[in-house]
């Protein structure tokens, strides 16, 4: 199998050797056309000549107008090659000239037939003499009885002139070929270097130095805009992998904590003997801690399943009003606690296709969130929306907010804002990056803003199947 290289080299080569043989063979047959015309020509004004003498001496016997050698002083351009005959109407031989000798110009039948009609014939006599002839014969009337003259002259000199021009247009061909393939293939190679250049990168390129580039070549042609479709795609991959990274280096970091407080607790009540309450008092605290390792697990396992697309496919048709009633329902004893309290806003009906879960659990997370973030005495104010288009959630807070630098990380795995530090609020960070991930799963968005008084506000959109109004 051929390399691309070749291929294309021999691709361009046949539409030069098409090409050129195509004008070649045009400009033969046009060259060929005019010598054969021109001949034709000349014998025509001879046959002519030759008619008109011998209707304007009548009275004199018919004979051949040729000039015989030395019977003249002066110049003559008059061509002496010519062969000419003057034949009855029944090909019988009248005169003929000198130059013919004992043979005579060919007369058939069927020759002599379109003559008589008035005819003036043309006609290529491959096998007369050594030579092939052109000859032409034309029936004259009004000197008499019906006559021919037919004068014939030696193809030689057209085919000689084509042989050559032949000949030239074979070299022209094979030169321009020559200079055409060799410019060709200078200027493949270049290109060709360029894209071994940038083939040869791209091989050293992998996860160990992702932040390498493909050479580019200069130009904004076809090679250029490659080079820069596959760096932009290598930025790309090179943010993606620094996200993994820092997710991977984050998720060890979260789940070592809790397993090294829980071994520090266990091996320190393992150093002695002790009494039933201590142990009890320790096992409860690992248990906080198996739960916490639970929680960051099921969570990680969940973005891990969306992340691999499994996620993804839902039959479920949910009442998303109903679902939001029960969720603030279930929150309201934790907002109780902490003096906050949730206001839900009356809505239509709204009607999406999602799971059960996957709203459950972005409600879970944006309900903790606003709920642990406001200060005591504060509002959660839920609403919930439709247009033609899509559903909306909104969770919103009299809680501090966001921080403008703050917005667009929020989301990110295992981000968590100055609020939830400096105010030492439990969690993980996982909260809005898994809500996002499910919500994105099924064509909806989540945006975060803060409202004109200072608290956060949670918009959740989810593309609408169904909605109706009671
Ligand atoms: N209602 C809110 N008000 C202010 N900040 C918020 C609110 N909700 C989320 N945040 C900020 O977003 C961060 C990420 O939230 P999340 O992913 O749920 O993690 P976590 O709740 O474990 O801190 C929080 O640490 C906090 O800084
Ligand atoms: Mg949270």
């Amino acid at each position: 199998m051929l390399n691309f290289r070749t291929r294309l080299i021999l691709i361009h080569l046949t539409i030069i050797v098409v090409v050129l043989a195509g004008s070649g063979f045009g400009a033969y047959w046009m060259l060929s056309r005019a010598a054969h015309n021109q001949l034709d020509a000349s014998l025509l004004a001879l046959a002519e000549t030759e008619a008109a003498m011998i209707r304007t001496s009548k009275e004199q016997p018919i004979r051949i107008h040729e000039a015989p050698a030395g019977s003249t002083q002066q110049l003559s351009f008059v061509r002496i090659d010519r062969l000419e005959q003057i034949v009855d109407a029944d090909g019988q031989v009248l005169v003929r000239s000198a130059n013919l000798g004992s043979t005579r110009l060919p007369t058939p039948q069927a020759l002599l037939v379109r003559l008589a009609a008035g005819e003036t014939v043309f006609e290529t006599l491959s096998k007369f003499g050594d030579e092939p002839v052109r000859m032409v014969s034309m029936p004259i009337n009004g000197a008499g009885a019906p006559i021919i003259v037919q004068v014939a002259g030696s193809l030689d000199d057209v085919r000689k002139v084509l042989n050559s021009a032949s000949l030239l247009f074979i070299a022209m061909t094979l030169g321009l070929l020559v200079a055409v393939g060799t410019v060709g293939a200078s200027l493949t190679r270049k290109v060709f270097k360029t894209i071994d250049n940038i083939v040869r990168q791209a091989h050293r390129i992998d996860e160990s130095n992702l932040s390498e580039r493909l050479p580019h070549p200069g130009t904004r042609d076809e090679i250029g805009k490659l080079v820069d479709t596959l760096n932009e795609m290598l930025d790309r991959i090179e943010r993606s992998f620094e996200v993994q990274r820092r997710f991977t280096a984050d998720a060890s970091h979260e789940l070592r904590s809790p397993l090294s407080r829980l071994r520090t607790e266990l091996e320190i009540t393992l150093r002695r003997p002790r009494d039933a309450t201590e142990y009890l008092e320790t096992l409860g605290s690992c248990v906080g801690e198996v739960e916490r390792l639970t929680v960051i697990v099921e969570e990680l396992l969940t973005l891990a399943r969306l992340d691999a697309g499994l996620e993804r496919n839902s039959t479920d048709i949910v009442p998303l009003n109903l679902i939001i009633e029960e969720m603030v329902e279930r929150m309201q004893p934790v907002a109780c606690k902490r003096r906050v309290w949730i206001i839900l806003e009356p809505s239509a009906p709204v009607t999406v296709k999602i799971p059960r879960g996957s709203i459950d659990l972005v409600l879970t997370n944006l309900l903790d969130n606003a709920v642990k973030f406001t200060p005591r005495g504060g509002f959660v104010t839920v609403c919930l929306a439709a247009d033609r288009s899509e559903a909306i959630i909104s969770v919103s807070d009299t809680g501090p907010g966001i921080k403008l630098d703050e917005q667009s990380k929020l989301f990110e795995r295992f981000y968590r804002g100055s609020v939830a530090r400096t105010n030492d609020v439990s969690g993980v960070g996982l909260g809005l990056a898994l809500s996002q991930a499910v919500v994105r799963s099924h064509g909806g968005l989540i945006e975060a803003s803060n409202l004109p008084d200072g608290g956060a506000q949670f918009l959740v959109r989810i593309p609408l199947i169904l909605k109706h109004s009671v």
